[in-house]
């Protein structure tokens, strides 16, 4: 039973290596901002503005404890979910849990080369993105830090990146 968490800042590319990872091991990829999304039928956005972020944090909890009983997937978690309630603690429990950790600069960098909407980077001109990461991090950092595995990643811009990093955490994780 293979059942893979990938947890890390926004733009660290959990969804990217994560539909890879899942593809080469034959398994269902989920995203759980996805997952909501499709529940709910609302956008993260949307959730934000009705429900504010602790209304999310709560619909982001529910939905972790339904997907992650799955058996046989990889799913990628939001940004924030491992830094609420006993997410981390909860993931671990019965999950592969790595963290993908990238560098501000690239952090950044993904964001603005990506389309996705997120409302806590709403208004964040492209010279403030990379200092805004970098505060952050500095209280993330010690959640993402308990997960299982971690994954050190580069600039991911193109395939062949995208699979090593697959290729490393099969490795990591004997898989
Ligand atoms: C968030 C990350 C987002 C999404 C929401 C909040 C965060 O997911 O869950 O906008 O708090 O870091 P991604 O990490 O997939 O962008």
């Amino acid at each position: 039973m293979v059942r893979i968490i990938l947890i890390g800042y926004m733009g660290a590319g959990k969804t990217t290596v994560g539909k890879a990872l899942a593809a080469e091991l034959g398994v269902p990829f989920y995203d759980l901002d996805w997952f909501i999304t499709t529940r709910y039928r609302k956008s993260v956005p949307e959730i934000f503005a009705e429900s504010g972020e602790a209304g999310f944090r709560e619909l982001e909890r529910r939905m972790l404890h339904e997907v992650a009983e799955f058996e046989d997937i990889v799913l990628s978690c939001g940004g924030g979910t491992p830094c609420f309630f006993d997410n981390m603690e909860y993931m671990n429990s019965l999950a592969d849990t790595v963290y993908l950790k990238a560098e501000p600069a690239v952090l950044a960098m993904h964001l603005r080369m990506g389309k996705g909407k997120r409302p806590l980077l709403e208004g964040k001109s492209p010279e403030e993105l990379e200092d805004y990461v970098r505060e952050m991090l500095v209280t993330r950092e010690p959640f993402y830090s308990k997960a299982k595995y971690t994954l050190d990643v580069s600039l991911l811009d193109n395939f062949t990146k995208i699979q090593e990093s697959v290729g490393l955490i099969k490795e990591m994780l004997k898989v």
